[in-house]
């Protein structure tokens, strides 16, 4: 069974989406085995976001990570990463596939509602950022 690390953004939970996440991963096989309200500061958006450092949009995605609460969660499957990055569609929301969560939900292309890693060393990177083993349960 893969893991994979996803959030709802700050926009998503300000939108009261968190349940909506949740329940199209949960509906599609993922099985949730860590979850938490965090409230990143700069430093921690920046950390997280690293791979983008650099980038024209980092300054404005961190400032926008770390503008509220936002949910994070563990989730587990068979192929729970191109799963989840499925059920999210395109990071433009012009881009993705009608049904997915980026279509139905974001504002544009930053403020996309929900987070995905993209690969097996993302998702161990990223889940280790927010949970230890403690954290995460097998049922
Ligand atoms: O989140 P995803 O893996 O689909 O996209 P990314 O290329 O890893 O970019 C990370 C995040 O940066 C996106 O989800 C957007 O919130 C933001 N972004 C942006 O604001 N403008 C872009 N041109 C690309 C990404
Ligand atoms: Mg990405």
């Amino acid at each position: 069974m893969e893991k994979t690390l996803s959030i709802v953004k700050p926009d998503g939970v300000q939108k009261h989406l968190i349940g909506e996440v949740i329940k199209r991963f949960e509906e599609n096989g993922l099985k949730v085995v860590g979850l938490k309200m965090i409230y990143m500061d700069k430093k921690e958006a920046e950390g997280f976001y690293a791979v983008h450092r650099g980038k024209p949009f980092f300054e404005s995605l961190t400032t926008f990570m770390s503008s509220g609460p936002a949910v994070v969660m563990v989730l587990e499957g068979k192929e729970a990463i191109s799963k989840t990055r499925e059920l999210m569609g395109a990071t433009d929301p012009k881009q993705a596939k009608e049904g997915t969560l980026r279509r139905q939900y974001a504002t544009n292309i930053e403020r996309n509602i929900v987070h995905g890693s993209d690969a097996h060393e993302t998702a161990a990177f990223e889940i280790k950022y927010f949970f230890n083993s403690l954290e995460m349960f097998e049922y």
